[in-house]
């Protein structure tokens, strides 16, 4: 058999194992994976993988591209930019979000969102349905059931975010919970106590500073919010994702709750893991703002533990782009400063570099928490591991080679990084989507040809 592509001579992660392979692709898929040889078949086009690492494409759980903020007003990556930035990262699929209005349809939501994103992608995408106003939509378990026979299996509901009507009561969260359950769907839930928020956020922005964020978004009104909504979660048996957690005591409970056999799993993100509130105190602080906000040392080190552990399962970036001048905007007024920040090409150089150079996951945990486990919940079949007959997405990277983090020689459309200036690892040297190399050392390889398919999942797993 004639290969496409074979990826030769690399250490490969295949079942949990390191191993040194010759990969070989037909069709967009693995055909062969094959001890390595010097004298291997040939094939149309060979990467030499030879002192690299060959991962699976890097899954990010949870994108924001084209966010809509407002009439005519968007976040400043769109899924051409956001996907090339992902795509010079090693990630080969990204899970964005519907924006239909509150009780409107997650399926209308849903294909009104891939036709946004349909020929503009670099990568594979796929989509959560934002599920808002249950209580004034007609039979909405009927409507979650559409939308995952859509294929998007998965449905974002918030505890905060009252003022933009994307708040839900407890009542809805239950009902929704126990739908998920008979349906076979999941629950994610961007949990923080909106009524305190709101209340505290009034108290503080007279501050005029970034130090009105971590104080009117204090670690209490995450975990209180992930205890109450693990507890809906044990009533109704439903199944509950926690997206972007960011606090020690949070982790702590989505923990506990595993323990005694509850479906509860979380995310967190490397912006939670690496970065601490004292950037807060720097010139450009309020650049740094993201909800929920990032914490302290401790609180990254409990999530390391907890992610090395498996008491979380995924990391994912919460990409949300914003330009300075759009954070600029907000003039010292907390309650107009834009929420979120650029992660999708620093996402698998800050997890190797934070977390398996600094000792706090081994490598096969990253593997696991950036690749096959968002394969797994997610529902995404076929992507997340090495395997015969699976897609041929693969991140391959030197772990040897570093680069400054630098923001003018990265794809997202913004002038500034979290990570500007560190010294990150692992960054790819190739990024392979279904077989076709779609990023090499950093650059698009074919900036005009958007090789990203919508993926239909299936019904996600409890892990
Ligand atoms: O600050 C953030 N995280 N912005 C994105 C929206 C969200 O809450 O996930
Ligand atoms: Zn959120
Ligand atoms: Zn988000």
């Amino acid at each position: 058999m004639h290969s496409d592509l074979l990826i030769r001579g690399g250490t490969a992660f295949i079942n949990g194992q390191a191993a040194r392979r010759d990969i070989f692709v037909k069709d967009g898929r693995i055909a062969a994976l094959k001890p390595h040889a010097k004298n291997a078949p040939g094939a149309s086009r060979i990467i030499d993988a030879r002192g690299l690492l060959v991962l699976p494409g890097v899954i990010d759980a949870h994108a924001h591209f084209r966010l809509r903020l407002g009439p005519g007003k968007y976040t400043a990556d769109d899924f051409t930019s956001g996907s090339a930035a992902a795509a010079c990262g090693g990630v080969t699929t990204f899970i964005d979000y519907t924006g239909q209005g509150p009780g409107e349809s997650p399926l209308a939501g849903l294909r009104a969102r891939i036709k946004e994103a349909a020929g503009k992608t670099y990568t594979d995408f796929a989509f959560h349905c934002t599920l808002t106003g249950w209580e004034k939509m007609k039979d909405p378990a009927g409507k979650m059931a559409e939308a995952l026979k859509a294929g998007a299996p998965t449905f974002k509901m918030f505890t905060a975010y009252g003022a933009r009507g994307l708040m839900a009561d407890d009542n809805a969260i239950f009902s929704a919970l126990q739908a998920a359950r008979r349906l076979g769907a999941l629950i994610c839930v961007h949990a923080e106590d909106g009524a305190v928020i709101d209340l505290l956020t009034e108290a503080y922005a007279g501050l005029k500073s970034i130090k009105a964020l971590p104080l009117s978004r204090p670690s209490f009104t995450e975990t209180g919010a992930v205890g109450r909504i693990a507890a809906l979660a044990a009533r109704s048996g439903g199944p509950v994702y926690f997206v972007h957690l960011s606090a020690a005591g949070s982790a702590a409970v989505v923990a506990a709750a595993r323990k005694a056999g509850l479906k509860v799993m979380g995310e967190t993100c490397p912006q939670y893991l690496a970065l601490d509130e004292s950037r807060f105190k720097s010139k450009g602080g309020y650049l740094y703002s993201c909800c929920p906000p990032i914490r302290t040392k401790e609180d990254n080190t409990a999530l390391w533990e907890a992610a090395d552990k498996g008491q979380l399962q995924v990391i994912a970036t919460d990409n949300c782009t914003f330009t300075r001048a759009q954070k600029n905007a907000w003039g010292g007024d907390i309650r107009k400063l834009p929420m979120g920040l650029p992660g999708s090409q620093t996402l698998l150089p800050t997890a190797y570099t934070f977390g398996v150079k600094a000792g706090n996951v081994s490598l096969k945990k990253m593997i696991e928490v950036l690749c096959e486990n968002p394969a797994r919940i997610m529902g995404l079949r076929g992507k997340g591991f090495i395997r015969p007959g699976a897609d041929a997405d693969f991140a391959i990277f030197d772990p040897f080679a570093s680069a400054k983090t630098d923001w003018r020689k990265m794809q997202h459309n913004t002038d500034f990084s979290p990570w500007q200036g560190q010294k990150l690892y692992g960054s790819p040297k190739y990024t392979v989507l279904r077989g076709q190399v779609i990023a090499e050392e950093g650059e698009l390889t074919h900036p005009k040809t958007f090789t990203g398919q919508f993926q239909r999942r299936i019904k996600p797993q409890i892990i």
